[in-house]
């Protein structure tokens, strides 16, 4: 079917506003009074219902249970990722308008704009995947379009062990250090499994306690029978209805959490955060982006200065409220592991600073210097 044709019909279902249902598609293709086979017009349809109410071409890619990510940089660079680092696809586009078209609709699906005035876009999808979006000229080229998947339900820790994240017998520390309530931040570089791991460990959490989850965006699915989800949420056009996650963390405090989770732990939410860790909120955790467990501290401490804490204020909070941190990698194949766990400790100067308790080996976690006293505030568990 020739491309003017497709535009033709395209302009037609988009001026009626209905539904794309494949009759309408199908009935619009007729109406452009062409005839065509019954091979071509279920080709048209589909590639034209595809591109009005999927994911268009990446529908496919999307459909992968193996696929977590899916990366547009131009029409004919479609990338995925299936846990072994990027792999281009043979998936095109006809041209950039159509990448164009479809960063758009799925913007308005997630209800936000996407246009010259404001020209990226940052949403989650009904569906819970996470979409990001920016256009030419901002996008030199291409529209630039990044789809992260989020699995329906977290991973078992069984599941972690065979897919190599955890060492072999590597869940009972981490059961140990949920059963002890120790507060931890899982750390690691852009999507080295932060989340998904936090989701995981929260379904290790007893029965019996109450988690109160504060996200930005609703990515946690922990299994648990006690969750409350609160959402940040963006300013509407006339700037109003901001709703920070550090309001969040203000609103979980009144909520008795016997957990607070937050889940991306990246601005001035840090000082509530650490505020509540040391008044009494045993067993919070979250995640933070940080490239090796010993820059979590530094890292903290910039999120905190910028917003308005002091440095020796900052650290002596840390080291009352924060006991572990989980480190994420991926290594050179792109597996992603579990690669350390570290302890938090405070050096002769009243520096909080981390230390290696436990690192990942084949055979098992390997036991490094802090872990006599990872071990001890476990209550000598494991
Ligand atoms: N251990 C794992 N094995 C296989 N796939 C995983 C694993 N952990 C996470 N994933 C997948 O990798 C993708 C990224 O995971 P996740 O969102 O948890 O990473 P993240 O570190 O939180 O990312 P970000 O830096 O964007 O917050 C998801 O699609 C997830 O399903
Ligand atoms: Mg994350």
């Amino acid at each position: 079917m020739s491309a003017g044709l497709l535009d033709a019909v395209r302009q037609r279902l988009a001026e009626s506003g209905a539904e794309p249902t494949p009759a309408r598609v199908a009935a619009a293709l007729r109406a452009q009074g062409r005839l065509l086979g019954d091979a071509e017009v279920l080709g048209g349809t589909e590639s034209l219902r595809c591109e009005l109410v999927g994911t268009g071409p990446l529908e496919p890619l999307l459909a992968d249970p193996a696929v977590t990510d899916v990366l547009v940089s131009a029409p004919d660079r479609v990338w995925v990722d299936r846990g072994r680092g990027l792999e281009l696809t043979d998936v095109t586009f006809t041209d950039a308008a159509s990448v164009r078209r479809l960063a758009q609709r799925l913007a308005a699906v997630a209800e936000r704009r996407l246009d010259d005035a404001r020209p990226w876009v940052d949403a989650r999808l009904p569906d819970g995947t996470r979409m990001h979006a920016v256009i030419p000229p901002v996008a030199v080229g291409s529209t630039c379009l990044s789809l992260r998947v989020v699995r329906p339900r977290a991973f078992s820790m069984d599941e972690l062990i065979d897919a190599g994240t955890l060492p072999p017998g590597g869940d009972r520390v981490l059961r140990a250090l949920i059963e002890a309530r120790l507060s931890f931040l899982i750390s690691g570089g852009t999507g080295t499994g932060k989340t998904t791991l936090l989701s995981s460990l929260l379904g290790l959490v007893g029965d019996r306690e109450r988690l109160v989850l504060a996200e930005d965006s609703g990515e946690l699915r922990p299994e648990h029978p006690h969750v409350v989800r609160l959402e940040s949420r963006t300013a509407n056009q006339e700037g109003a209805g901001l709703v920070t996650l550090r309001d969040l963390v203000r609103q979980a405090l009144r909520m008795r959490p016997d957990r607070l989770v937050v889940g991306e732990v990246r601005g001035p939410e840090v000082t509530e955060l650490l505020a509540a860790l040391n008044t009494g909120h045993e067993g919070g955790c979250g995640t933070v982006h940080a490239n090796a467990a010993s820059d979590v501290p530094a890292r903290l401490e910039a999120l905190g200065t910028s917003a308005g804490l002091d440095r020796a204020a900052l650290h002596s909070q840390l080291a009352a409220a924060l006991s572990v941190v989980i480190h994420l990698a991926r290594d050179r194949t792109g597996h992603r592991r579990l690669a350390e766990v570290h302890v938090l400790e405070r050096d002769a100067g009243g520096f909080v600073k981390t230390v290696p308790a436990l690192r990942w080996h084949s055979t098992g976690f390997a036991l490094e210097r802090g872990w006599p006293l990872l071990r001890s505030r476990m209550g000598g568990a494991t």
